[in-house]
């Protein structure tokens, strides 16, 4: 059901690769929402996703930006004012990968080419948005700015690897960065916590199956959907959530609370 929440607001939404990526949802829920949208991702995934399915689908314009690179960002925001026709209210950073997960280097043999070029993608793109918004005051007063995140950044998930510490910096950043956007521009600068899901990127961690379905027992509401996400990441886009900023924002069916749940043993609930 649409709520036209977004009536009106300009967004730019990165890591939309396929109908799997949490992203995409979020586009698609922001569209029906009202929202006028400039999709975004890798010139790479250009190639082997399907963005432009998407693109045609809400009527959004696609420009390509590898978010490591600034000299992309710049093009990309200057892009996304002038084909939204105006300042961006709100910002979405869905940007993850790790390159020792990829080469199936576990955390005790980590290569730190690998790791740099991890903490780059996954989480020091996020400061380069930020930076990059900021310098070209490119963001309207009171926008919102979301990354994604994982628990990882907390507590010890083995395989989430290098990819937790990559996570511990992104949530930091919001914060950091937070403070210069909400002093400035009233603009708030949160992370949400999502859930496993089932996407390209969720899906290459090593045992996601068996994790999955552990983490889904755990929390009393199960896990958090890819299209709950999407519903949560617009109320921050909205005005409904105008004095929330520099939060890391857990969306994940209680999980982050439990300590044991009988049911992933097997026991009833009484
Ligand atoms: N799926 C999960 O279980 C889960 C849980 C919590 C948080 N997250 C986070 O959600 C976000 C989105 O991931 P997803 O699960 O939708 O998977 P996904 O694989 O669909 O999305 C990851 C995106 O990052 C993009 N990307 C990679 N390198 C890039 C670069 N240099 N420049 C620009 N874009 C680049 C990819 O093209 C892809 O679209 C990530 O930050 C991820 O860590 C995912």
């Amino acid at each position: 059901m649409a709520y036209n929440l977004l009536k009106g607001k300009k967004g730019v939404i990165s890591g939309a690769l396929d109908e799997h990526s949490i992203a995409w949802k979020v586009a698609e829920r922001c569209a029906e929402e009202g929202a006028q949208i400039v999709l975004t991702n890798a010139p790479v995934a250009m190639r082997f996703g399907k963005i432009n399915e998407l693109a045609e689908k809400i009527n959004a314009q696609v420009i390509p930006a590898d978010a490591t690179e600034v000299g992309d960002l710049e093009k990309l925001f200057q892009g996304s004012v002038d084909a939204l026709g105006g300042k961006i209210d709100f910002v979405l950073h869905s940007i993850g990968m790790s390159l020792n997960m990829r080469k199936g280097r576990t955390y005790t043999e980590l290569n730190y080419e690998h790791m740099l070029k991890t903490f780059d993608i996954s989480a020091i793109s996020f400061h380069k948005m930020m930076q990059t918004l900021w310098n070209m005051d490119a963001m309207n007063e009171h926008g919102s700015i979301v990354a994604l995140t994982y628990i990882a950044a907390q507590r010890v998930f083995p395989d989430y690897s290098e990819m937790a510490d990559a996570k511990a910096l992104l949530e930091s950043f919001a914060r950091s960065f937070g403070y210069h956007f909400g002093m400035r521009n009233k603009v708030r600068v949160n992370t949400v916590s999502q859930s496993p899901a089932w996407t390209t990127a969720g899906s290459g961690v090593k045992g996601f199956k068996e994790f999955f379905q552990y983490a889904d027992r755990m929390s009393p509401l199960g896990n958090a959907s890819a299209e709950a996400c999407a519903d949560y990441c617009l109320t921050l886009f909205s005005d409904l959530t105008r004095s929330v900023t520099m939060q890391n924002l857990y969306h994940d069916g209680g999980f982050s609370s439990m300590g044991m749940n009988p049911a992933v043993l097997g026991l009833d609930y009484e």
